[in-house]
């Protein structure tokens, strides 16, 4: 199988969601238990394939044959639900091996969230051998409704749609189909994770990239475990995605659910920026991202915005702003094209505001216009209701035209009112055009399709963890061996160097003599001079730092005052010299890397001083990536103006880029790198002070 291709595993996912025969393991006669729902769900929701109910006791539940063992059902079986108590899931799922089951989805709790880990890596170890997908344990189960297969036991009745929902949490599941339900949200797929022993969110999402019947895919996560693993997903699909636990406590509480850890969520917005996901933070707002996204993508950036009331009007006008979406801006021919679908006092600035008095024909006569003229790349249609115009109205002529126009572009409404106009939104939402309350809500779904068109127009690159270099690995493994777990400033630059990070010109020097010389001989001046011992942290605090050296007499007078003060201050330190910098002007920005315990060696990018340290205006990115990502990553950080020639101060941003990519190829081998500052101006970027921890 090439690299290219979904491991057998994911190809063995196609049974779990369209099986032609289903054993339900545990099934039961008792309305009260969870195998008797699984099946009810399962007759109830219309599948069409072979179920076969096992159970030891009985011969026929819900009028279904029953049999003792999977072994006993006489054809071949694709996929079995296990519903029985967790002592006797492994022995059921080696009976499923025996009869060449392709996947499963296990139900039962009692595994690694109650700490019975070896428990569920001996299931999770059957199915690897045999290449069975295998979902849990400890979930609800799924529905997929394109083969009206509800393998679960939540509620029976999910609206069919487009949407794949994968969430973390069971509950939260279950409650979303009901809510789903009530908003007429469409679902191709409910699918509860559980334990994630095997299958994950990474092998849901390429299941779900080849899925004709799936075109979003929205995610609840509390965490992840493997996150290298995470970081391999390819993506082809949008997918929204809902992280909780992103406060301290909301990770200790999701680590006590699902056994999951919750990292940094700097470090979790860094790998979902990186993998192309669309982040939200509230349900509402993700699930209206994820109805959006089921539209077809806008062919340019100009959006207009029809409307009935001047303060809603201008209410969305605001968003469009906050969320960077530009509004078609030709006031000559929004004036012709718009005048007269409305009363005189109406407006044709972009909102079209057709006024209170508008009424429906004057909805129908501005959306067709707006469907159909090019110039309109993305349309948000508003209403707020009135006692003259029956939304309810509006929504069946809007949804005319959308559909005469054979949904060319984006449509994206929002309806504000009471009752009629919550009907009008089921109506939308039923014919999939995503219809919210709120206006903040509906701009912000409605950007996701501009986030998407660029994440999707983006050049994959294909990176790999570069080499180290045999200079940068030598110094390490010198450190190492003299049992210290740090390097100093000399040999943080070496490695840092060797790795291609730029430095200003430097020098290590033992004697005034020679650190004079060292200067003359590059010309290094002005130049910083700093103690070098491994027994001082703080060197200013003992006098071992003097700034702006010029001449080398000065060098000779500064060494030696520097040696007199720091033995004065620091009498039991051992000095082993000064560390010799040329001092540059410039921008301080900061890089750094660290080991994050899901992702692995993750590189920070960020401006220095009150930046980092009080607005903490930092962004990530986890190892390894490309001259693109560099570039995105520095373009996260709020204070990215200061980058683009502010106040005529130009840098050289391309070797902000370098130094990025470059201090990755020490990232396996040392647990922390610092420089601090990295100063950048017109000439490059420049590593100021450095320090590893191995
Ligand atoms: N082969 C065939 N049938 C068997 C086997 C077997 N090896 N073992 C048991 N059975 C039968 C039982 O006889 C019983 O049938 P009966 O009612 O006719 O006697 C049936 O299977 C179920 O077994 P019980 O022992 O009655 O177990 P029970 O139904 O009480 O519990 C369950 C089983 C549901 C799997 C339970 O152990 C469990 O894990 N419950 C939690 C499930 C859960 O909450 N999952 C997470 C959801 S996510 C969320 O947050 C909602």
């Amino acid at each position: 199988m090439s690299p290219e291709s979904p491991s057998v595993k994911i190809q063995n996912l196609k049974k779990v969601f369209n099986p032609e025969t289903i054993a339900i393991v545990g099934a039961s006669s008792e309305p009260g238990k969870v195998g008797f729902q699984i099946l009810n769900n399962v007759i109830q929701n219309g599948f069409k394939g072979k179920i076969y109910p096992i159970n030891k006791k009985s011969t026929e539940i819900l009028g279904v044959k029953c049999f003792s063992s999977v072994l006993d059902v006489p054809t071949d079986i694709d996929f079995a639900v296990i519903a029985v108590p967790a002592p006797f899931v492994e022995s059921v799922l080696k009976d499923c091996v025996k009869k060449n089951v392709k996947g499963t989805v296990v139900i039962t709790s009692g595994f690694s969230e109650v700490g019975k880990v070896a428990e569920e890596k001996a299931i999770k170890d059957i199915a690897d051998q045999n290449n069975i997908a295998l979902l849990g344990p400890n979930t609800f189960g799924f529905v997929y409704t394109p083969s009206n297969l509800n393998a679960s036991f939540g509620p029976q009745e999910v609206a069919s749609g487009s949407i794949a929902l994968i969430s973390q949490s069971g509950a939260l599941a279950i409650s979303l189909m009901g809510w789903t339900m009530m908003q007429k949200i469409g679902m191709a797929a409910v699918v509860s994770l559980g334990n994630k022993a095997d299958i994950g969110e990474k092998e849901l999402i390429e299941y779900f990239n080849d899925d004709p019947n799936v075109s979003v895919i929205l995610i609840y996560m509390e965490g992840i475990k493997d996150g290298r693993k995470f970081m391999t997903t390819n993506i082809k699909k949008p997918v929204v995605i809902l992280k909780s636990g992103s406060s301290q406590r909301g990770a200790q509480a999701a680590a006590s659910h699902t056994g999951s850890l919750s990292g940094s969520d700097k470090i979790y917005t860094a790998a979902f920026n990186q993998l192309g996901l669309i982040r939200s933070n509230t349900f509402t707002k993700a699930f209206c991202a994820a109805c959006v996204l089921s539209l077809p993508a806008p062919k340019g950036e100009d959006v207009l915005i029809i409307t009935n009331g001047g303060g809603i009007g201008v209410s969305a006008t605001d968003e469009c702003e906050n969320f960077g979406m530009k509004l078609l801006d030709d006031p000559q021919w929004l004036e012709a094209k718009f005048r007269e679908t409305m009363p005189d006092f109406g407006s044709t600035k972009n909102p079209i505001d057709v006024t209170g008095g508008g009424g429906c024909e004057s909805y129908r006569k501005a959306v067709r216009i707006a469907l159909a003229e090019d110039k309109v790349h993305a349309l948000v249609v508003l209403y707020c209701e009135t006692a003259i115009t029956d939304p309810v109205e509006v929504a069946k002529a809007v949804i005319e035209e959308y559909n005469a126009a054979k949904r060319n572009k984006p449509l994206m409404v929002t309806m504000m009112g009471g009752d009629r106009s919550r009907h009008a939104i089921q109506l939308f939402n039923e014919n999939q055009i995503p219809a919210v309350t709120e206006v903040r809500e509906a701009i912000s779904g409605f950007k996701s399709l501009y986030t998407w068109k660029d994440i999707s127009s983006r050049i994959k690159e294909k990176v790999t963890v570069p080499e180290i270099p045999v200079k940068a690995k030598d110094v390490i493994e010198r450190v190492r061996k003299e049992g210290r777990s740090y390097l100093m400033e000399h040999e943080s630059r070496e490695a840092l160097e060797a790795c291609g990070v730029v430095m200003p010109k430097w020098g290590f020097a033992t004697t005034a003599e020679e650190a004079a010389q060292i200067a003359e001989k590059s010309n290094m001046y002005p130049v910083a001079m700093k103690i070098a011992s491994v027994d001082i942290i703080h060197k200013s605090d003992v006098g071992g730092v003097i700034l702006n050296i010029k001449s080398a007499d000065e060098m000779r007078a500064a060494f030696n005052s520097m040696m007199e003060k720091v033995k004065k201050n620091a009498p039991n330190a051992k000095l082993l010299g000064v560390n010799l910098c040329q001092m540059v002007e410039g921008l301080q920005c900061i890089v750094g890397m660290n080991k994050d315990p899901q992702f692995g060696p993750a590189v920070m990018f960020g401006m220095g001083g009150i930046f980092v340290e009080i607005l903490k205006d930092v962004s990530f990115r986890i190892v390894p990536f490309g001259e693109g990502e560099a570039t995105r990553m520095i373009g996260e950080i709020k204070a990215k103006k200061m980058l683009e020639g502010y106040r005529g101060q130009v840098v050289n941003k391309a070797s902000i880029v370098k130094t990025l990519l470059a201090i990755q190829r020490i990232a396996n081998h040392v647990k922390e790198v610092d420089i601090n500052p990295l100063i950048v101006n017109k000439d490059g970027a420049f590593a100021v002070d450095a320090r590893i921890i191995l």
